[in-house]
């Protein structure tokens, strides 16, 4: 079966509402070949192989996008999870266990969770039923913020704010996120296959040996630079001195930071947990995160963007303004629901609560780093990110990604995955069940021993 003709569906169990859903990969299924998996959660995933005869019955007259057509394999998490259902496929009765993608495992802390369920059951009455809500969200009256349904989708939307002819600078690595939006966006040349660099992005190098901060002295000047602290996938956060010289950075060129705080509370030194512990950072920078890896809400969906009225275009019209016709244009609010879920999540009980979760997550990264650093294995990361950036010196990261998985059953991500910067490094994830940590652990001491 080539990729490129796969489709995804889910046979977990369905909703009526989903019925559509169900006849359509039915009618999917009469006609082609269909591989089940077994996936988290109990339920199945069928790659499904589409024969290419069939696949050119009607064309519609709408040319494609070329920048999607820019675009690079694929997403680096679809293309690993496509990879571990591959993997599931060769070996079914492997014991699987998936530090990969990142996504959170342990459950939503009750105290929210029932602010949510209380929310949910409102719903139902005539004095708690709710519609649409303001743009802004509920319950936060500062106009700086931004209440969103994640730090991934406002990504999205400051993009569509900043539109094409904007020029970007990234970290390498970094989140691709970033780097997707933008060549969606229109806003990169081709990619170059010798550089595995896209045209017209600035990558700012973040390496061992400059501390993971770039050397700004060799960045040209950008209309956005995107910076993450503490950084995914290389863990390392950024010092306030750091932080101070971007933000002079910013200002000398007149440029925009968004900077992305998705993990600031597993921050344990004194490293700012956030862009506007810096002084005059209001007048150059956009700050998005969310409780998906605080409280579990990578599902549940909530986050926020703050836009501090500060921060000005070159005409003086100011950058918030125009945000919230974005957000008020593509996007209706964050659910009700989720949004009950982080008011909880910011009462003084919620808060500790989440601090329980983040303090279980940042034991998983010891049990990772101790032991790469017991093989041998210099180890990146780890002491203010759930994210262990491991470096395998010579080697390319998917062959020693595959090799992980083949060998050991665990799924990492490959450093390469996040910029060429990347290449030579994996990234072990610490969302997991303790058991699983442990195990993959004791496989990895087993395979590099
Ligand atoms: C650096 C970074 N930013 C943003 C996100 C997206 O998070 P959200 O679930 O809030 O969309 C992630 C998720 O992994 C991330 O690693």
């Amino acid at each position: 079966m080539s990729v490129a003709n796969h489709h995804l569906t889910s046979s977990t169990p369905l909703s009526s509402s989903s019925s559509s859903f169900f006849s359509h990969s039915k009618l999917i299924s009469s006609r082609a070949q269909i591989v089940a998996v077994k996936v988290k959660n109990g339920g199945v995933c069928k790659c499904v192989a589409t024969s290419p005869a069939e696949q050119i019955a009607h064309t519609t007259k709408v040319s494609r996008n070329p920048n999607m057509g820019k675009l690079q394999a694929g997403y680096l998490f679809p293309e690993v999870a496509r990879r571990r259902a591959a993997h599931l496929a060769k070996y079914p009765d492997a014991k699987v266990i998936s530090l990969g993608i990142g996504d959170t495992t342990e459950p939503i802390p009750e105290i929210i969770s029932s602010a949510m369920a209380k929310r949910a059951h409102g719903l139902s009455t005539l004095e708690g039923y709710s519609g649409y809500g303001a743009e802004q969200g509920l319950g936060i009256e500062d106009g700086d913020i931004f209440v969103s349904d994640g730090a991934k989708c406002d990504i999205a939307r400051l993009q569509m704010l900043f539109g094409s002819d904007v020029t970007m600078a990234v970290q390498d690595p970094s989140y691709p996120a970033y780097v997707d939006s933008s060549v969606i966006m229109g806003q990169t040349g081709l990619y170059e296959k010798d550089s595995e660099k896209f045209g017209k992005i600035e990558y700012m190098k973040c390496m061992p040996e400059n501390g993971f901060f770039p050397d700004l002295s060799a960045v040209g000047k950008t209309d956005i630079i995107f910076f993450c602290s503490p950084n995914n996938p290389t863990g390392a956060s950024a010092t306030r001195e750091q932080l101070t010289k971007l933000v002079q950075f910013a200002k000398d060129n007149g440029s925009i930071i968004i900077y992305d705080s998705a993990y600031a509370m597993y921050i344990s030194d004194d490293s700012p947990r956030s862009i506007y512990e810096i002084p005059g950072a209001k007048e150059v920078a956009i700050e998005t995160a969310s409780f998906s890896k605080y409280a579990g809400f990578t599902g549940v969906r909530l986050g926020w963007t703050v836009v501090p009225k500060e921060l000005l275009y070159s005409d003086g019209f100011p950058v918030a303004k125009d945000f919230n016709r974005i957000v008020s244009t593509c996007f209706n609010g964050a659910s009700n629901i989720s949004q009950a879920g982080g008011l909880a999540c910011l009462s003084p009980e919620g808060l500790e609560a989440m601090k329980q979760v983040i303090g279980f997550y940042k034991e998983n990264t010891n049990i990772i780093v101790e032991t790469f650093k017991s093989l041998g294995f210099k180890v990146y990361g780890g002491s203010n990110a759930p994210y262990v950036w491991v470096h395998f010196p010579g080697r390319s990261s998917w062959d020693v990604f595959s090799e992980i998985l083949e060998k050991t059953h665990v799924v990492t991500t490959p450093g390469s995955g996040f910029g060429p910067g990347g290449e030579g490094f994996v990234r072990v994830s610490a969302f997991g069940h303790r058991e699983n940590v442990l195990e993959a652990c004791r496989r990895f001491k087993e395979l590099y021993k």
